[in-house]
């Protein structure tokens, strides 16, 4: 097992190159069970989780390589199997994004009941439910949720839950739409840009999308989908990220290819810490040389704050001249690293979904525990300010979602090096 060992103080300063989108590439991916001939998708990171989805479509029965210049071409080779097994969902919950484009390319789907995950209960039934409405029948079988239709139908379908509306459950109910008789309008969508991209991509396989990107989508169904090639978007995660990084380290960063018009919430967030965060000539330019304000914090689905850039803020607060609040409206137990952080100085007190932040003057490094992918980030991004060496241990949990993070830091003079335990 891997770890990442990593020396804290230096101050990075450079240009960092953005990775397109896990969470855009996985669903498109997913969407290319719709298509007749080949996907052809650039700017697809080189990721765990993008090979897990690979594993998994060509136990679907699609073909799936990536080129000489990086390109992942996509096409279907065999329709007969439409069973997303325990084995491959229970390591990756976004397999789950099978399920739309299986029940409206293969008139079935059966994908295992992905169940719970470090970050929390995660429920199921928006998705189902949104199939159901475009008139799939569903039965639970052996713990795998079974859904058949023999066609599809447009109607509205309403995808609100007590948390806001759900980034993968919109995928789903969308990409089965579009295959669908008739309109399909979606309300309370969810406005991600990974959705917005998810729509432009079947658009240009010939879906009838509109509203992506707002609370109401409407999807007038067609006959068939062909091939296109598409360039997922940068990745505004990983970007968020670095930026913590940057603004950590007291660096000053370009993030290459980031797209400030996605990241309002972060920029915003960052600026009133006293960040410096500016359009930059290829992307965004970051950089911090004074104090750092106390601030709140409240994740909420886009274009609020994200969840995923949660506990990396909450690293960088640790270090804020007074007291910061986190408090997190989208994953209530999504803190496990609370305990880790605070093993590394922070003074960190977690009350129900919401978290106390007392800044504190520095962090020490220590030996800490990765638990999911977005805390690990954190873990590595405290690491880089903390006196001393920090170990976190677990780094195939960053590995599902940050592209060859070790070298990205590396080479805007962190030191860090993956270990073998
Ligand atoms: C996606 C992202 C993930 C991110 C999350 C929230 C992908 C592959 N993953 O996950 O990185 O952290 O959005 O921005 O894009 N919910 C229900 N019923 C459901 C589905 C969800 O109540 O059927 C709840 C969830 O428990 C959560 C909220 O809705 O509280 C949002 O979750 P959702 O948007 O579905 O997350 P994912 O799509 O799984």
């Amino acid at each position: 097992m891997h770890l990442f060992e990593i020396v804290g103080g230096n101050r990075l300063k450079g240009t960092v190159p953005i990775s397109g989108a896990k969470n855009s590439a996985l669903p498109i991916m997913a969407a290319s069970v719709l298509v007749e001939d080949e996907t052809i998708l650039r700017n697809v990171p080189d990721l765990a989780d993008v090979r897990q989805m690979q594993v998994l479509l060509s136990r679907l029965g699609v073909k799936v390589q990536r080129d000489a210049q990086g390109a992942l071409h996509l096409r279907v080779e065999d329709e007969m199997n439409a069973h997303a097994e325990y084995e491959l969902v229970s390591k990756m919950r976004a397999s789950v994004c099978v399920m739309g484009p299986l029940l409206a390319k293969r008139k079935r789907a059966q994908v295992s009941m992905p169940g719970g995950c470090a970050i929390g209960s995660r429920p199921i039934d928006l998705h189902i439910e949104g199939l159901r409405a475009l008139g799939a029948d569903f039965e639970l079988v052996n713990g795998d949720m079974l859904l058949r239709a023999k066609k599809l139908a447009g109607t509205d379908v309403f995808l609100g839950g007590p948390f806001g509306s759900s980034v993968t459950a919109t995928a789903n109910v969308m990409m089965a739409a579009t295959l669908a008789e008739g309109q399909t309008v979606i309300s309370s969508a969810a406005c991600e840009p990974e959705i917005t991209d998810l729509a432009d991509f079947l658009n240009a396989c010939g879906a009838r999308i509109s509203g992506q990107g707002t609370p109401q989508v409407t999807i007038d169904g067609v006959e068939s989908l062909k091939g296109t090639e598409h360039r997922v978007i940068a990745d505004r995660i990983e970007a968020g990220t670095y930026m913590v990084a940057a603004a950590i380290t007291n660096g000053d960063l370009e993030l290459e290819g980031a797209r400030i018009e996605h990241m309002q919430a972060v920029v915003d967030r960052l600026r009133r810490v006293g960040v410096i965060v500016e359009r930059g000539e290829k992307g965004i330019a970051v950089s911090s040389s004074r104090r750092l304000e106390p601030i709140e914090v409240t994740t909420q689905p886009y274009p609020g704050f994200p969840t995923d850039v949660q506990a990396q803020v909450m690293a960088l607060l640790c270090l804020a001249d007074g007291n910061s609040v986190i408090t997190e409206k989208i994953f209530p137990d999504r803190f496990l690293h609370v305990g880790e952080l605070n093993r590394m100085g922070a003074r960190l007190r977690k009350e129900g979904p919401t978290v106390m932040v007392e800044g504190v003057k520095r962090l020490v490094g220590a030996q800490v525990m990765a638990s999911d992918l977005r805390a690990s980030a954190a873990l590595i991004v405290a690491g880089l300010v903390a006196k001393g060496t920090t170990r976190v241990r677990r780094a195939y949990h960053i590995d599902r979602g940050y592209e060859r993070i070790e070298e990205k830091l590396a080479s805007v003079g962190a030191n860090i090096r993956r270990l073998t335990e």
